[in-house]
């Protein structure tokens, strides 16, 4: 794709151009934004670059592991795996409100990269994965007020004080561009083709207050509906799946005894750049199976249902 190739060379000049020889320190939440950032930025500037995993307890089953190990491995680079997880459950701990949620994550990123950047001398910029509608989604309404609809979208708001200025490569691309860009700057296919995941992660996946029992449930849930998704070869058809663990325990029947656990539900979308969606229309034989399956395998949870919302007016995530 010539048109990808011709902006890969003009926004590595861009970011030559305004990093010089100082050193970036790039966040990587591990989502395929952030994986081109870093990509990019590191064509550019190569060594200059070092990558910081922020680990806020908040992840996916093993999936630290496996974007610290892609970095190191496949794309040598110098990634730090910022093992934050008590901080950030501490500092949430009895919180609901999911705007409230946001801020905390959204606040304790910013001081764990500002640990992290006075650590690491000459580092003068932060680089973030940016895209296009997370710009418009926080733009003012002419004549209105400035309207944000959702905090945090990785936007905006980086305090004056932590002295770093911002490297946004993608801010003027879409999903599906930063999927070519990902291809024509030689990363795995598997990787680009991830699905998009919050920078709050699973604690927007967990409404009402956050535990680590809950964590724990949602994790091994998400786990095996992902594993069905691919395995009915359904996986690339979708934008985004997850599990969300509702802060509601009802009552069923498992062998000879009542359970009294935990509900979740399944979501699934198709979209083009997120802003609007659709949910997948899976067959009955494959969400009835899904259900089998997480309610045999993951303790804790004896309900499974799914939510067909599209967007607007519901919005992807559950907060
Ligand atoms: P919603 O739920 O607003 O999500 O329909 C649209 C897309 O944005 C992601 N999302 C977030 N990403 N920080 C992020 O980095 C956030 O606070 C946040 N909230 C939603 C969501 O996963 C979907 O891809």
């Amino acid at each position: 794709d010539w048109t990808m190739g011709a902006y890969r060379e003009e926004a590595v000049a861009k970011i030559r151009e305004q990093v010089g020889d100082a050193k970036v320190i790039c966040a990587l939440s591990g989502g395929v934004d952030s994986s081109v950032a870093a990509a990019l930025i590191h064509e550019a500037v190569g060594d200059q670059l070092t990558c910081v995993f922020v680990d806020h307890g908040l992840l996916r089953l093993n999936e630290a592991e496996e974007v610290v190990g892609m970095f190191r491995d496949h794309m040598n680079l110098h990634v730090i795996h910022a093992e934050e997880q008590e901080l950030f459950l501490g500092e949430l701990d009895g919180v609901s409100d999911p705007e409230t949620k946001r801020k905390i994550i959204g606040k304790l990123f910013i001081d764990v990269f500002q640990k992290y950047a006075d650590g690491i001398e000459g580092a003068r910029f932060l680089a973030q994965g940016t895209l296009y509608p997370d710009v418009i989604e926080s733009v003012s309404f002419s004549g209105g007020p400035s309207v944000t609809i959702k905090s945090h979208h990785n936007v905006g708001g980086l305090p004056e004080k932590m002295g770093l200025k911002l490297v946004e490569p993608l801010r003027e691309l879409f999903k599906d561009e930063v999927r070519a860009l990902g291809h024509e700057l030689g990363l795995p296919a598997s990787f680009i083709g991830r699905h998009p995941f919050p920078g709050p992660g699973l604690a927007i996946r967990c409404p009402g207050e956050i535990t680590r029992e809950k964590l724990e449930i949602l994790r091994k849930a998400d786990a095996v509906y992902i594993d069905q998704i691919r395995k009915h070869g359904l996986y690339d058809e979708i934008w985004q799946a997850f599990v969300a663990i509702l802060p509601v325990r009802t009552v069923g029947v498992m062998g000879d005894g009542r359970t009294y656990d935990y509900a979740c539900a399944l979501r699934a979308v198709t979209s083009v750049d997120g802003m609007t969606a659709d949910y997948y229309p899976f067959d009955h034989d494959f969400l009835g199976e899904t259900a089998t399956r997480i309610i045999n395998e993951v303790k804790g949870i004896n309900r499974v249902t799914y939510d067909v919302t599209s967007k607007p007016p519901g919005t992807i995530e559950w907060e």
